[in-house]
């Protein structure tokens, strides 16, 4: 009873505050399934990389009753949320749910119809890393698969990550969050390469092409974040 107290009110801060930090969140994973289901038809084999929190499954299974999911995620603490929603919603026949990274994915004889990476890509340090993960979603779908990823972008450096950094800032200033705790967000982290790993739009997008994905289309940018979508070759 206690933890499911404590999962509550974990899902509840994460949920209000990434609808904070990304006001238009919803919109995106409507836009996102528009794309999908016009591409994938009815049965589809979804492999969703960054799953915890399950907001890809509350947003995306409950209108495509023939989707199933494969969800990948590091931390046993998201992945406990995704559970819950999945449960919650009675989709867990169609959920399969691995704790650990791509490379920790089952040999399976046949390859995703779609795959996504939201909000995942800045949390990974290292470039070549980031190549590594792009290039294994990558291999494990099929030919001209769609793939969608959503990162935040820019270059600290530049006057235009400055400017959008200001635009992000307001959304939790607006939301009455103390800027004292607004600047030590963006001090402690959002400026702090040790622990967000920004990188130019791009060079976002020649790690995509480096992967193999082809017709790669920037649809989407908010405050920090922008979203691709393209296709494996
Ligand atoms: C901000 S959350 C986003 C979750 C979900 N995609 C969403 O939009 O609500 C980032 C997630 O990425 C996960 N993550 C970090 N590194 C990862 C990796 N190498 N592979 C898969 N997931 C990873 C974290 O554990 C965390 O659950």
């Amino acid at each position: 009873m206690t933890e499911d107290l404590t999962l509550d009110a974990k899902m509840a801060t994460y949920e209000k505050n990434t609808r904070i930090s990304i006001p238009s969140y919803d919109s995106l994973f409507a836009m996102i399934q528009s794309y999908y289901r016009v591409q994938l038809g009815e049965n589809a084999s979804l492999l969703v990389i960054g799953a915890g929190g399950g907001n890809e499954l509350s947003a995306w299974a409950p209108s495509n009753p023939k989707w199933t999911f494969t969800g990948v995620d590091p931390s046993k603490e998201m992945l406990k949320m995704a559970k819950h929603k999945a449960v919650e919603l009675g989709i867990e026949n169609r959920v399969s749910l691995i704790q650990g990274k791509i490379d920790d994915l089952p040999r399976q004889n046949s390859k995703f119809d779609a795959a996504s990476c939201i909000l995942v890509l800045h949390f990974i340090d290292d470039v070549q890393e980031k190549l590594k993960l792009l290039g294994s979603i990558k291999d494990n779908l099929k030919s001209g698969a769609p793939f969608v990823l959503v990162s935040a972008y820019g270059d600290r450096d530049d006057a235009e990550f400055q400017d959008r950094l200001n635009v992000w800032k307001s959304f939790f200033l607006d939301a009455v969050w103390e800027s004292s705790k607004v600047d030590e967000m963006v001090n402690g982290s959002i400026m702090n390469p040790m622990k967000i790993s920004i990188i130019p739009e791009n060079q976002i997008e020649r790690l995509l092409a480096e992967s193999g994905f082809t017709n790669i289309t920037k649809f989407y940018s908010t405050g920090l974040f922008g979203g691709w979508i393209c296709h494996g070759d």
